[in-house]
């Protein structure tokens, strides 16, 4: 089968390389998918060039974590899932339910990924699709999506009707957030670095937008916004150069959702003053199968469908990479199997 692999110890785009590798075949328990549509997230740069956690790839590897295909066969034992069924792996393998335990393999590093025209997992390592969604659309969940359902919905106290949700950047998990945070009932803030991303933002139903590049004081556009009140919600994927200004901009009983790193892991944030607002932070790890399935059943119920900014073809992958990278995006860059 055709495949890309980040040759091991890339730090940039030219390690990214064409290959083959054998068909894979379903033994027991284990599904056989032939993949459709694959989906980039911020991590997939970081892998790429070697600065996501733990440095360059140690072997050749197979990139990706978002990915949705049809199932061709499946080995004995097989209960979840027949042939024909659309299908998407989940990012940790096999994580589904209750708190992480122990270290779970992700798809995309450590272990090989859907930039492949095949995969073999276990079965309990997909769900099924949500009704109405085609593979294109369906692939961009497994990571952001999930994320954002989680930081919205799962992590402290449930985002609820009438609520204030923060999102930034108008990226992957934002734009997911955007979406599920207004399905739920919530007034949505967004900031951007692009006024005519916050107005892409808007249609999908922001009711404000803040540019943080010309606020780079933010939380003080938020608070003329709430009247002072701050907000419930802070899906909060800055990182180091935000989490300060999140502690800020979160009101009386909110929460800030730990998850992102956009403008770095090191420095310091003083999460004092959420004591004297009943405040929490949560830190996020994508999430388990339970709330994928529990996040596709909101998808289907609100005919929500994933913003896909950016299709690519398979051999020009290269060129996913390139304009995601460059951040000429609002939502999710796809490229088709
Ligand atoms: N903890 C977890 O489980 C988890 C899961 C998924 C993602 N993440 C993390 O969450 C972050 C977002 O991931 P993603 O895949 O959604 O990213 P993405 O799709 O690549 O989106 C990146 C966007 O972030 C925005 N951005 C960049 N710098 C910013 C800043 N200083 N303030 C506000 N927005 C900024 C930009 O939006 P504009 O162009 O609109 O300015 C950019 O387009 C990353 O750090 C990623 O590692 C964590």
């Amino acid at each position: 089968m055709k495949v890309y692999e980040i040759q091991k110890g890339s730090t940039s785009l030219e390690g990214l390389r064409r290959g083959e590798r054998p068909d894979p075949q379903p033994g027991p328990h284990e599904v056989l998918v032939r993949m459709r549509a694959t989906a980039l997230n911020y991590r997939d740069q970081g892998i790429l060039t070697g600065r996501y956690f733990g440095g360059t790839v140690t072997r050749n590897l197979i990139p990706l974590s978002d990915g949705a295909g049809d199932v061709v066969a499946v080995g004995p034992g097989v209960t979840r899932f027949k042939p024909g069924d659309l299908v998407v792996p989940t990012f940790f393998q096999v994580w589904i339910a209750g708190p992480r335990t122990a270290a779970r393999g992700a798809l995309g590093s450590p272990l090989d990924g859907t930039l492949c025209e095949y995969m073999v997992l276990h079965e309990d390592g997909f769900v099924a699709a949500p009704k109405g969604l085609s593979p294109e659309e369906a692939c961009t969940l497994g990571c952001a999506a999930l994320t954002a359902w989680n930081g919205l919905m799962v992590a402290g106290k449930q985002v609820k009707p009438g609520d204030t949700v923060l999102c930034m950047g108008t990226g992957g998990v934002s734009i997911f957030a955007l979406q599920l945070a207004r399905a739920a009932g919530a007034r949505v803030i967004i900031t951007s670095s692009s006024d005519e991303k916050l107005e892409r933002a808007r249609k999908l139903g922001a009711s404000d937008g803040i540019n943080y590049k010309r606020f780079p004081e933010w939380e003080k556009e938020v608070a003329r916004l709430t009247d002072g009140r701050g907000v419930d919600c802070v899906v909060e994927v800055g990182g180091m150069g935000t989490l300060q200004r999140s502690f800020q901009t979160v009101g009386l009983g909110g929460k800030v959702a730990l998850i992102g790193v956009l403008t770095g892991e090191n420095g310091s944030a003083n999460p004092h003053g959420l004591m004297f607002k009943d405040a929490s932070l949560h830190g996020i790890g994508v999430g388990n199968r339970v709330m994928f399935e529990d996040m596709n059943r909101a998808i289907e119920a609100n005919k929500i469908k994933p913003v896909i900014d950016k299709f690519f073809s398979f051999e020009n992958a290269a060129d996913a990479y390139r304009e995601h990278g460059a951040g000429n995006f609002l939502g999710k860059v796809v490229i088709r199997i």
